[in-house]
């Protein structure tokens, strides 16, 4: 007769309005059992913190699966992404990568981004290097009424190009183009979920606000932006190796910290499916 495993989730706060740091063992994650607990506590507390879990690609690949639907990577169907700066060890990626280093959600050109992405430190920097998130369900709830009346239904532009001028603000048009290529995407800039919650979308690839000036439309970005990644909404994860954190990408924004470039840090990343577009 088959033994029934009967485990149980736990796990204490990083933080009041973000974070909780989970504190079962790698047998545990893997058997499947709790991941009804983790994907419940996961939209709850916008990211996860397995410290030095220690999962190998295949585990992290295995306990990814437990969870939802592994999304492999668009661009070469891997299963694991690495995701580092260094030039040497992922030619192609590096330069995208930059615009990693200020406040996004994934998915932004996509109708359903994807649900959550899980990040495993292999090698941690030298300096510098760690990965902040912020929660931008709390960040909205906490707002003032007559403030939430006034963005509820504003509609947003979003692009890659935005993000490149935070890293190269004087590009040259062929390579302004190039970005520019992938297109834009009209966004609401509060998300109604099918949950009933509700959550900022904003980051690096807002490029713009419909209806407003250029004047208005930088207040209101930057202003959402400062907001949300305040203090009380934000937590940044110093990295040991070993350690894996995992996000809700439809309910967190998240960056990774300066690092020097040529320090060899590396991550491996795997995602789930989205489900839920950000309109419905
Ligand atoms: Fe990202």
């Amino acid at each position: 007769m088959a033994t029934v495993l009967k485990f149980k989730l736990a796990a204490e706060d990083l933080k009041p309005r973000i974070g909780s740091r989970i504190l079962n063992s790698k047998e545990e994650l893997l058997s499947g059992v709790l991941a009804g607990e983790i994907r419940e506590l996961l939209e709850q507390r916008g990211i996860l913190v397995f410290p030095q879990i220690n999962f190998s690609d295949a585990e992290q690949i295995a306990f990814t699966k437990t969870l939802g639907t592994f999304a492999p990577e668009a661009t070469d169907g891997e299963n694991i992404t690495k995701i580092t700066l260094d030039t040497k060890a992922n030619p192609g990626a590096a330069e995208y990568l930059k615009g990693s280093l200020y406040w996004h959600i994934d998915g932004t050109m996509n109708q359903v981004p994807i649900l959550a992405s899980l990040l495993s430190c292999k090698v941690p920097a030298t300096w510098g290097g760690n990965t902040g998130f912020c929660n931008t369900y709390a960040a909205w709830d906490d707002l003032p009424d007559d403030r939430k009346a006034e963005l509820e239904n504003l509609r947003t532009v979003h692009g890659v190009w935005p993000t490149v001028m935070y890293y190269d603000p004087e590009p040259s048009l062929a390579k302004l183009k190039g970005m520019q290529s992938v297109g834009e995407n009209e966004l609401p800039l509060v998300w109604k979920h099918k949950s009933g919650r509700k959550s900022l979308v904003i980051g690096c690839t807002t490029q713009r606000v419909l209806g407003k000036t250029a004047m208005e439309s930088a207040q209101i970005i930057h202003g959402l932006r400062e907001w949300a990644t305040s203090e009380q909404f934000s937590y940044s994860h110093e990295w040991s190796v070993g350690d894996l954190v995992m996000w809700d990408n439809t309910g967190t924004m998240h960056r990774a910290e300066a690092y020097d470039s040529e320090c060899g840090r590396m991550m491996h990343r795997t995602k789930l499916k989205g489900d839920e577009p950000f309109e419905g």
